[in-house]
């Protein structure tokens, strides 16, 4: 069984092969009308989304199948506290394939554990958010037609941004890739993220404290909303709320070709008078979600029957505990996974440190 919970599920091979799939979806919708007709798609929603759980809606209806699922876990059996592992198995005897947004860290994980079907993960907690990173590869392959040898500006949330760990996963494995980090120190990358992936890889980043120093530099910048809803301190929100903020006069400083990507949705970060830039992509963004993921669907089924395509994350009970409270591990009865490396055990569910 094949999964996406992690970027790194997919080999670059296997991603150049969604991203060119994506593109002949583009050119030739109508041949794909009919390609899931009979499948049935879950959406599995537990937080708020707009983009992700319609543009995965919009995805299957295009291809013939249909969606079933919430989105809003009030409405479910959830309420009554059924478990993720609990409701995947429900599911398994209604669609073929299950995409999951939770605010628990590692609940995507969890239901691979026991799924029959496919199981995406639309995005946990601070953690990762995989097809966001899909469709911001797409998009920065039809923005600037390559996905080597590109310096990124980060901007924003780095802490909680989970498409920001997704995507420096992903790009760290492409040629002559650079990160440029802006972000105020209460917003920092994890060190998970600098040391076990950029330094591991031999990745080159710097840290900024402002865009205008940099903004000349990059080839794509990635700006990100400080998400309220993950800050348990709301002073501290406020300091840090509107540190960053794009504008038609700092993009006068930029290259002719660089492309502004947003995962969206924005608040203040990026002032409507970029919008009519040509290099604003936040909503061409969009639409690509909708291309990739009709493409991940398509693969996931199709690969769900190969027994050489691996899905491993590993991890045994070491005896430690996972520090992090919004991690699955310390919330439902899942088993403990731990990994050690380089003398550091971290929690295979959320990625944090381990006790
Ligand atoms: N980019 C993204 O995940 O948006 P939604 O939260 O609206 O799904």
């Amino acid at each position: 069984m094949k999964h996406l919970i992690d970027p790194t599920d997919l080999s670059v091979s296997e991603i150049s092969e969604i991203i060119a799939l994506a593109e002949d979806i583009i050119a030739h919708r109508e041949r794909y009308s009919e390609a899931c007709r009979g499948k049935k798609l879950a959406t599995l929603f537990y937080e708020p989304s707009t983009r992700t759980r319609l543009s995965f809606t919009a995805a299957m209806m295009e291809l013939g199948g249909n969606v079933i699922g919430f989105a809003d876990a009030k409405s479910s059996s959830v309420s009554k506290g059924e478990t993720v592992q609990d409701t995947v198995r429900v599911i398994n005897c209604f669609a073929d394939i299950i995409a999951m947004r939770h605010k628990v860290e590692g609940a995507p994980l969890a239901a691979t554990e026991v799924s029959r079907t496919p199981i995406i993960n639309a995005g946990d907690g601070s953690h990762s958010h995989p097809t966001q990173t899909m469709t911001d590869l797409l998009t920065i392959k039809r923005e600037l037609g390559t996905l080597n040898n590109l310096t990124i500006g980060l901007v924003g949330d780095l802490k909680y941004g989970r498409t920001v760990h997704s995507l420096i996963k992903a790009m760290t494995r492409y040629e002559g890739t650079k990160f440029v980090l802006i972000a105020p120190p209460e917003l920092a990358l994890p060190d998970y993220i600098k040391h076990d992936v950029c330094d591991r890889y031999g990745v080159e980043y710097r840290e900024s404290s402002d865009i205008e120093s940099v903004i000349g530099d990059v080839d794509i910048l990635y700006m990100t909303r400080v998400q309220q809803e993950r800050f348990t301190d709301l002073e501290e929100y406020e300091r840090v709320k509107d540190c960053f903020v794009l504008d038609a006069a700092k993009m006068r400083g930029a290259k002719e070709h660089m492309a502004v990507l947003h995962p969206l949705p924005r608040v203040n970060e990026i002032a409507i008078d970029v919008d009519a830039d040509p290099r604003a992509a936040y909503f061409r963004q969009v639409e690509n979600g909708k291309f990739v993921r009709m493409a991940l669907i398509l693969k996931l089924l199709e690969w769900q029957e190969d027994a050489e395509r691996k899905f491993d994350h590993g991890g045994k009970d070491l005896g430690c505990k996972c520090p992090n409270p919004l991690c699955i591990s310390n919330l439902e009865p899942v088993r403990p996974r731990f990994d050690k490396a380089d003398d550091v055990v971290r929690c295979v569910y959320c990625e944090s440190k381990a006790e």
